[in-house]
């Protein structure tokens, strides 16, 4: 039995680029994909596809039990999409706004007031319900747009970037909102470029690169084969690099290497923040001084080295845009030249 959302051999070209390039996705019901990738990955190309905006080359999707490409009207009254860009009326207040949606899909005059009143107090949009969204901050109109993609309790949500753009407080926020459709029973697939936010909402992974699915699992499974997490060390003098491995050596679960010149030594790890204060504790007690120590997990950078031995590249302007403030916070430093080599096939 397909999932909530089932494709197969999805192809689409654009010209000479292959924007998807046979994906095949299932996503149980109740359950939430995440879809991650780089710029240009072919990401809402296929939220497109899924949503009936694009019709593939080829390749067959099923939506809610429905037949995309047979059905497409019907699969548009199952779904709520929140597209990478906020879809929101600028002339028309918040309220007005959510209002209009419930008018649009026949809902009562009184259950669209009451659902939007509902939508704009879970969204944090109350105090500015009745401003126009001209008015609204971007966090804001990307809230209002998801709010709108809400008002009528579709089975099957489709969330193109959803947080790029919010600060972490919103972020957060919207994490939670997730969280509980999900518990609701709704099935979700998300896009985004974040790791961190597909390791924190998503039951399942894609990572596509070119229009392909390049691996898939759960955020473990991905970062296992990522090496998964590790201890780095920079110790102060040249002389307690011997000794720091051995202590290191005693924590990990892998090889240590160790970069002579920068006085760094990196080991595998499972075990988190817990296991970083007892790898301080013992190496400061053997008065071994650290000049800088951190838990690296893999960012979306690592898993892609790991997996196709390039870093991802972006392929468009948009590229240049800097990760979300506090999106990997374990790894803010120095994320660029920190690809493991031995990661690299
Ligand atoms: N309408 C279009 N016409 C021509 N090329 C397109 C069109 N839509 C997408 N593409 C190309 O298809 C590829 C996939 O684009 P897509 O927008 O699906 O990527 P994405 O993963 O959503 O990227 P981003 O993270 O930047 O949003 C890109 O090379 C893009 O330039
Ligand atoms: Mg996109």
């Amino acid at each position: 039995m397909p999932g909530a959302i089932y494709a197969e051999g999805l192809v689409k070209t654009f010209g000479d680029v292959r924007a998807l390039d046979g994906v095949d996705l299932d996503v149980p019901e109740a359950t939430v994909l995440g879809l991650l990738g780089p710029n240009g990955a072919g990401k809402t190309t296929a939220v497109r596809v899924l949503t009936t905006l694009l019709r593939p080359d080829s390749g067959r999707a099923v939506v809610a039990g429905i037949d995309v490409l047979k059905h497409p009207n019907e699969v548009r009254r199952s779904i709520g999409l929140s597209g990478q860009f906020a879809a929101v009326d600028e002339y028309l207040t918040g309220r007005e706004n959510l209002q209009m949606v419930g008018q649009l899909y026949q809902m009562s005059s009184k259950a669209a007031k009451a659902r939007a009143a509902e939508l704009l107090e879970r969204f944090h949009l109350a105090d500015a319900a009745d401003r126009t969204a001209k008015t609204y901050s971007g966090g804001m109109r990307r809230r209002l747009d998801l709010a709108a993609a809400l008002v009528v309790r579709p089975p099957v949500m489709f969330m193109d970037e959803p947080t790029t753009g919010l600060d972490p407080r919103n972020r957060q926020q919207l994490w939670d909102v997730i969280q509980e459709l999900v518990a609701g029973g709704t099935t979700l697939l998300l896009t985004t470029q974040y790791l961190e936010e597909a390791d924190h909402l998503a039951h399942d992974i894609c990572v596509v690169d070119h229009g392909k699915v390049i691996a898939r699992g759960t955020s473990d499974q991905l970062k296992a084969q990522t090496g998964g997490e590790r201890v780095e060390v920079v110790v102060h003098e040249r002389d307690h690099m011997a000794e720091a491995r051995t202590v290191l050596a005693g924590f990990g679960k892998g090889e240590t290497t160790v970069e002579e010149h920068t006085r760094k030594l990196t080991v595998p790890v499972t075990g988190g923040a817990k296991l970083l204060a007892e790898v301080i504790r013992e190496l400061d007690g053997r008065g071994i001084e650290i000049d800088d120590i951190g838990l690296r997990r893999p960012t979306l950078d690592d898993v892609f080295i790991s997996l196709t031995g390039h870093a991802a590249q972006p392929a468009d302007a948009a590229a240049g845009d800097a990760p979300p403030t506090g999106a990997e916070p374990a790894d803010a430093k120095g994320r660029k030249g920190q690809a493991r080599k031995e990661a690299v096939k």
